[in-house]
């Protein structure tokens, strides 16, 4: 059997932007309205776990209530036709519930808390129990922290993404700013000649990268125009 293209897809904030999630650096993003270093780094959470705890567990309220959209059931949708692999930027699991097998999560995962003194203990936090299950303690005991990569803090995940792009036969960059690295260095890792698509309404200049189809075009109209494009291919 002839084998599928890999499709390898990165994203950021923008792709949930149209489920209702607001993204981070956009006219009333996340950052505008919290102290980023406060809420999202190693200090912050060394200063103030409480305070931290308490952010995370408005986004995920946040979270079970807003739906994947468009966009991310087109891009479950592709796996008709390749090998999709996805590498996101974003903790939400807006992904996995549109139905993408692959989904590999640079930064953490929203759902999840970990352990502080045994790192390799996570657990997954009861949905239908968010209001009354403290995100500070864990089954077992242990307190907890948030499953999110802080500023400050090595991205684990880094490599294995390296390895997908290096095997990408086409590679997706779908709503990020590409300002927070490594995630924003993946793109240096494509083959030369494999076709690169970047949809945002609002791209990032890609200097130095050759292939760069920009498709200016928020998530779901940007997917849309992308699948005519591969479709026609
Ligand atoms: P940003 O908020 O930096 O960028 C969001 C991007 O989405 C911008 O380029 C927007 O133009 C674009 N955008 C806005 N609306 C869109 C739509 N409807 N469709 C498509 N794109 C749209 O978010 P990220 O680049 O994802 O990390 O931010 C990267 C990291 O910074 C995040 O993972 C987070 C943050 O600090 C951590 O918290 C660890």
């Amino acid at each position: 059997m002839e084998r599928k293209p890999i499709l390898v897809v990165s994203t950021g904030a923008g792709v949930s932007a149209e489920s209702g999630i607001s993204t981070f650096r956009d006219a009333g993003g996340l950052w505008e309205n919290y102290p980023v270093m406060q809420v999202a780094s190693a200090d912050g959470f060394a200063r103030d776990p409480e305070l931290v705890h308490r952010f995370y567990n408005e986004r995920r309220k946040q979270l079970i209530n807003v739906q994947p959209n468009d966009a991310h059931k087109a891009l479950a949708e592709l796996e008709k036709d390749y090998d999709v692999y996805i590498i996101t930027q974003n903790v939400d699991d807006l992904h996995e519930r549109a139905g993408s097998s692959n989904v590999l999560h640079l930064h953490g995962e929203l759902m999840k808390i970990r352990s502080i003194i045994h790192p390799d203990y996570v657990e997954t936090l009861d949905v239908d129990h968010l209001e009354t299950t403290p995100a500070t303690r864990g089954k077992n005991g242990d307190p907890m922290r948030p499953h999110i990569v802080f500023f400050q803090e090595p991205v684990p995940n880094i490599e294995k993404a390296v390895e997908l792009v290096r095997q990408a036969d086409i590679f997706v960059v779908i709503g990020t700013s590409l300002v927070v690295y490594p995630a924003a260095g993946l793109i240096q890792f494509v083959r030369p000649g494999t076709p690169i698509y970047y949809i945002d309404p609002n791209p990032a200049a890609t200097p130095g990268i050759a292939d760069v189809t920009v498709i200016k075009a928020t998530a779901t109209e940007g997917m849309r125009e992308l699948e005519k494009i591969l479709l026609s291919e």
